[in-house]
């Protein structure tokens, strides 16, 4: 893993979506995997910012989310339909044909998983995927104890999981499900990138990177991937015991190429 550790979350996230708006730039027909959460937010402001200001251009981008709630329809506002569309969506110069975006209220979500899954394949797989982490070290819906070769399906949230969310469905309770992509299809993104800010993240990013791979920390399951970047801010990387070493090789988040 590249670990890249800025000063704080504002720099975080506009290394973050440099990382993006690069990735962009580069491809002809660039598919990200995008994540929603309170890390998002920022990021995804920064790439509005950089699409107003002509710097990155979304008119050729495809886009797929990693989850969804189950019984949750696009126009309900704690929907991560509604979040993509607030922040990301409805400012850049995106095709809307070209979003994709789970139905969490699928008459039958085991096939809308199935669906979701094949539309990913189909569009050449996920060039960049978009990743927070829980603090529970979950990445997407994929709570403790997912399978690290699961592939787009229904999970039942935890129950620390539905209270970290329940402030958009208040005062409704969260959803006891969730459709989301697996551990297995993350992995087949050609690379990944990680954004993890503030100080109730550091023991789920030093599990992640440090910690032995296992289901108990689903966020591991990055340790098997070829190409993923985590992007932190010194909160984040509060707990690394081998941060000297991550600022060695980053000074300040840098990417130095080898000459
Ligand atoms: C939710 C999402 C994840 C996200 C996580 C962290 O559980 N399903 O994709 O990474 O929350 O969110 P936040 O950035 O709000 O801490």
């Amino acid at each position: 893993m590249k670990v890249l550790i800025l000063p704080d979350a504002a720099a975080a996230s506009d290394r973050a979506a440099g990382i993006i708006a690069e990735f962009v730039r580069r491809e002809v027909n660039p598919v990200l995997g995008l994540a929603t959460g309170e890390t998002m937010r920022p990021v995804y402001a920064r790439l509005v910012a950089l699409n107003d200001a002509g710097q990155v251009d979304f008119a050729r981008v495809t886009t797929f989310n990693l989850d969804e709630y189950v019984g949750v329809p696009a126009d309900h506002p704690a929907s991560f339909a509604a979040f993509m569309h607030a922040n990301l969506f409805d400012h850049v110069n995106i095709n809307p044909a070209h979003i994709n975006l789970m139905a969490g209220d699928a008459p039958d979500p085991d096939a809308e998983a199935m669906r979701y899954e094949a539309a990913i394949t189909a569009a050449g797989g996920v060039g960049l995927q978009v990743l927070g982490i829980g603090r529970n070290g979950h990445v997407a819906f994929n709570e403790p104890t997912s399978s690290l070769a699961s592939r787009t399906r229904v999970k039942t949230l935890t129950e620390a999981t539905r209270r970290a969310n329940a402030a958009a469905f208040a005062p409704d309770p969260v959803p006891r499900y969730a459709i989301t992509l697996g551990i297995g299809t993350i992995l087949s993104a050609r690379r990944c990138l990680l954004i993890a800010t503030g100080p109730s993240k550091a023991a789920a990013v030093a599990r992640m990177i440090e910690g032995a791979l296992g289901a108990d920390c689903p966020a591991t399951a990055l340790q098997m991937h070829q190409q993923t970047t985590v992007v932190l801010d010194e909160e984040a990387a509060s707990h690394l015991e081998l941060r000297d070493y991550y600022e060695t090789v980053h000074p300040a988040g840098a990417e130095p190429r080898l000459s």
